[in-house]
């Protein structure tokens, strides 16, 4: 009995358990937990001290998204995974969106192309619907669920990109049909629209008015009128990036009625507030994204969510643009009118390490709870039936972190293709030095080893 590779006498994490033992690991599939097994071992990594986790799980990312007018995201599936994997993830799962008159599979083509031998990390794709015809709904959709492609996203808000409240529901009846998870980004496009009119007319077109076009109440509406829609189709629901506690009053609500109701948050709504947009000269447009960062309070209303299993699934909304870029944040009209800076920010690298040292050093969650968020969670809601956990016949995806590291984070560290951080000179105590992909050393202390090309492609249950 051999193994290729064993990490031992590491702490191990699970969403439920924490304790000490080696990992074996044979052909990709963690083969046997147990204590005494670097004897049987081709290869050892000595994790003591370390905690050793199940590789993060990112199922909100954003990868060479057509964003719009002259607008190029800054991340390809090369930079992306790569940034993704410095960040203790394994998997990630970016968003294949319709374009409006394509059909479903051009769409999907077209993300397979781009992402086919590029990637360091596992991928797996939600699908955006933002044309619903009938052949969308009837044929392409059921088929491409039965494929493995489980969870559909629409929006509420965007041009070109919201649905109305009947396509909703259609795009609702196609999952529950099927099998298939809805996930809703929920704030009202035509009260933004109207707030928009008001501030340009006031001549407030400085980033900050993104916060002030898009208020909390907005995002409350809609998140009332996504659960809304979910009760009538009778379907469970994801509601992605939440940012305030009203919203999450509408979730709790919904959950109170017996309503099978999902939520995500994100770092941004932890550590950023509309006061970042408000920063001098342009450089709010760093942190543009939508919903907006809120305010002290309502990050203090995340914080409990997080803590009272309100929030099942912690992404990062990865998002990047490149700042000071014609292509980017400061496109030609981006300088003049933030309605024309791109929405998103950067953050697959640094959502691990933040939520490790505020959360899980600063004792606000357990351990347990932190796999449960990044990694477990987002297996079991999404279908990716091989991961999110340390047990044996599992993917070997694992993280091994070193509590005791301590960076300041600095976008020139990062490995992503953006020119900024948003959490630029934020101090963390905790990051992932070494990650194994599929039973793959990817990552030793720090140092990339493992080949581009060697995270795959996961259909879903
Ligand atoms: O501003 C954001 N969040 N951009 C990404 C697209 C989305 O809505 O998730
Ligand atoms: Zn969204
Ligand atoms: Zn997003």
């Amino acid at each position: 009995m051999e193994f290729e590779l064993v990490i031992a006498n590491g702490t191990i994490g699970t969403a439920a358990d924490v304790f000490q033992a080696d990992i074996a690991i044979r052909s990709g599939k963690i083969a046997q937990i147990g204590t005494g097994l670097a004897r049987y071992a081709q290869r050892t990594i000595d994790a003591m001290g370390k905690f050793v986790l199940p590789g993060g799980i990112d199922s909100h990312v954003h990868i060479s998204q057509p964003s719009g007018d002259g607008i190029v995201m800054a991340d390809d599936f090369e930079s992306g995974t790569r940034s993704a994997l410095y960040g203790g993830n394994t998997t990630i799962m970016p968003f294949c969106l319709q374009q409006r008159g394509q059909t479903m599979r051009e769409a999907l083509k077209s993300y397979h192309d781009l992402a086919e031998g590029q990637c360091y990390t596992d991928v797996s794709f939600h699908l955006i619907v933002s044309d619903p015809t009938p052949a969308v709904l009837g044929q392409e959709l059921p088929a491409l669920i039965r494929d493995g492609y489980t969870s559909l996203k629409v929006f509420m808000t965007y041009e070109g990109l919201r649905l109305n409240d009947a396509e909703i529901l259609n795009v609702m009846d196609t999952a529950r049909r099927g099998g298939a998870l809805v996930m809703v980004h929920c704030e009202n496009e035509d009260a933004i629209r109207y707030l928009i009119g008001q501030h340009e007319a006031a001549g407030e077109i400085a980033p900050k008015a993104h916060a002030t076009t898009r208020p909390i109440v907005v995002e409350r509406e809609a998140t009332h009128r996504a659960v809304s829609l979910a009760e009538v189709a009778d379907v469970p629901v994801v509601i992605v990036h939440v940012s305030n506690g009203a919203a999450i009053d509408e979730i709790r609500a919904a959950r109170a009625r017996g309503r099978k109701v999902f939520a995500e948050t994100c770092p941004q709504y932890l550590m950023l507030t509309a006061e970042d947009l408000g920063a001098m000269d342009w450089e709010g447009a760093k942190f543009v994204c939508s919903p907006p960062p809120r305010d002290k309070a309502s990050q203090e209303q995340c914080w409990n969510g997080i803590e009272q299993n309100i929030f099942d699934l912690f992404s990062s909304d990865h998002c990047p643009f490149r700042y000071n870029d014609a292509l980017g944040k400061l496109n030609p009209k981006g300088r003049e009118n933030f309605r024309h800076v791109p929405n998103g920010i950067p953050g697959v690298e640094t959502r691990l390490p933040i939520l490790f040292s505020e959360g899980v050093l600063k004792e606000r969650i357990s351990l347990q709870r932190f796999v449960a968020l990044t990694s477990t969670n987002h297996a079991t809601l999404y279908g990716l039936n091989q991961k999110g956990s340390i047990a044996v016949g599992k993917d070997a995806d694992i993280a091994i972190w070193d509590p005791t590291s301590r960076r300041t984070i600095r976008h020139s560290d990062l490995h992503d293709g953006s020119d900024y951080s948003p959490y630029e000179g934020l101090e963390v105590s905790g990051w992932p030095t070494t990650v194994v992909v599929g039973g793959i050393v990817m990552i030793s202390e720090g140092r990339l080893g493992g080949p581009k090309g060697a995270g795959k492609y996961i259909a879903r249950a």
